[in-house]
């Protein structure tokens, strides 16, 4: 009975797979030759489900590898339902990135960031929120307004837990950088908002890439509710201090001062782009440059030299860091330079085509989504034994360069990421804080990606026993 049972299961799938592919041929008739070349999988699904195996978070995907040999560094394919042209290609990506400039967002993640979102909508106003950001985001801005502040509650979060022996590098980075936004743009926030608004992270993590069904018990679904929690607590918060007369934080001071009004809605939903893409890129990075660290000694070491020489350099009352301390960080700027390259094992290039694009003998169609893999950060022409995590190879290199010809962990052109500098500064300030003590990962930590960085046995540091090799005060216990 059992048999006959699987036997028709079998022939009812073969049937529906057969249907399908009926119905995908037919939607997609042989004037495909000028595509690049690839495969569109099976109907509406795509080769979604071979892009999305987990692989190991420093190596290129399989799936990209192999289509590398199969096809060249161009091809297409179909993913979460749409139509994708993929490049390896440096050269192209970079062309892309200057005369596309809609970025490609699944039909998931456009409705997380929502259809008022200024970043995504004309030029003008994408023009108008990039130059805003950059006020608080840019080096300036980082440097009199955002430093202190990171400084500061990196190293209440990393003395409290180094009491408590151990550390999550996700975790608390992401609430470093939560309450570090969320101070510069609201002010002060009520204690229980703040808790609120921190939970409403955790429905976020893996709920990135999705299709885009939004029904009850789907991780978009999930999304979309935390979105609006998320937006309406905000708005409770702006409104209250906006009635009370409170004072807001720098930043909303920044969008409401100048000549260009931005209504509440939109200041809100643009602020909360800026906490979502913060908070889905910088801690995850993070963790992976700290597991590196730990699997290296020398670097761990150098890194101890370069730190412990700034905290001795310092006098009992000065305990915060300063702009020109972290300038001077010159092994520490190598390790992070070094870790965004080897961990770009994603695109980084998100565009809508927007005019038919010529390549070669193939032509790219309008409307199709672009995703760019800087796969010339692992071609041993740029770098010498490219799977090797190795911060040396920095040395004399321009050190504050976010893009080049061979480096692009933040994307390029018009859509460049407006959050590289702030990353930077707060990735290099934990590792700062971490390097005053004697540390390890968890055994056992590995990283994959399924297009994001996953940590499935989580990303723990443990602190040896009283540990903290130089003291905030900048003696030298040893
Ligand atoms: C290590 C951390 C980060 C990495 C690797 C990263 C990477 C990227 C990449 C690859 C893009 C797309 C660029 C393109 O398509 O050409 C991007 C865009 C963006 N990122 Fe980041 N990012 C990081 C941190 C941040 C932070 C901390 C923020 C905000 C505070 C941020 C805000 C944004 C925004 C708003 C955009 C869209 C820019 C636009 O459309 O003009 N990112 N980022």
């Amino acid at each position: 009975m059992v048999e006959v049972y699987e036997l028709l299961t079998v022939v009812v799938s073969l049937i529906v797979v057969k249907l399908f592919y009926w119905i995908y041929q037919s939607r997609n008739p042989k004037s495909n030759e000028k595509l690049p070349p690839g495969s569109m999988g099976f109907p509406i699904f795509g080769e979604t489900f071979e892009f999305m195996k987990p692989h190991d978070a420093f190596q290129f995907p399989t799936f990209i590898k192999e289509r590398i040999i199969r096809h060249g560094p161009l091809f297409r394919t179909s993913l979460f339902g749409a139509k994708v042209i993929i490049s390896t290609d440096i050269e192209l990506n970079m062309e892309i990135a200057k005369k596309n400039h809609v970025p490609s967002l699944t039909k998931s993640i456009a409705q997380l960031f929502g259809e008022n979102n200024l970043f995504f909508q004309s030029k003008e106003s994408h023009k108008h929120v990039r130059n805003l950001t950059f006020q608080l985001l840019g080096s300036q801005g980082l440097k009199l307004r955002v430093m202190q502040d990171i400084d500061l509650l990196t190293r209440i979060h990393m003395d409290e837990r180094a009491r408590k022996g151990c550390l999550d590098v996700k975790e608390i980075s992401s609430k470093i950088l939560i309450e570090c936004l969320a101070k510069k743009v609201t002010g002060d926030m009520e204690p229980e908002t703040a808790k609120e608004l921190a939970l409403c992270w955790r429905c976020f993590p893996s709920g990135w890439f999705r299709f885009p069904l939004n029904l009850p018990g789907t991780g978009v679904y999930k999304m979309m509710k935390a979105r609006k929690r998320m937006l309406k607590l905000l708005k409770e918060t702006v409104l209250k201090k906006r009635a009370s007369g409170e004072e807001f934080g720098e930043f909303f001071k920044i969008i409401f001062g100048g000549a260009e009004t931005m209504s509440i809605d939109n200041a809100i939903e643009y602020i909360y782009t800026l906490f979502l893409l913060a908070n889905e890129t910088t801690p995850r990075i993070l963790a992976a440059t700290i597991k590196l660290i730990s699997d290296n000694p020398k670097v761990m070491q150098e890194l101890q030299r370069e730190h412990a020489g700034i905290v001795r350099g310092k006098t009992e009352k000065e305990t915060s860091l300063t702009w020109e301390e972290y300038k001077a960080m010159t092994f520490t700027q190598m390790v992070i330079n070094e870790s965004l390259r080897i961990t770009s094992t994603a695109p980084t290039v998100f565009r809508i085509i927007d005019h038919e694009f010529q390549v070669g003998s193939y032509k790219i169609p309008a409307g199709w989504i672009f995703m760019g893999y800087p796969n010339d950060h692992f071609n041993p022409k740029n770098y010498d034994d490219p799977l090797v995590f190795n911060p040396w190879r920095w040395e004399g290199k321009d050190l504050g360069a976010i893009v080049s010809r061979t480096y692009i962990p933040f994307g390029a052109g018009s859509r460049l990421c407006v959050g590289a500098e702030f990353a930077k500064l707060q990735m290099a300030i934990f590792i700062h804080h971490l390097s005053r003590y004697r540390w390890s990962m968890k055994t056992g930590t590995t990283i994959l990606r399924n297009f994001v960085l996953m940590f499935p046995s989580g990303c723990e540091v443990q602190f040896l026993e009283d540990t903290e090799v130089v003291n905030s005060a900048g003696s030298n216990p040893d």
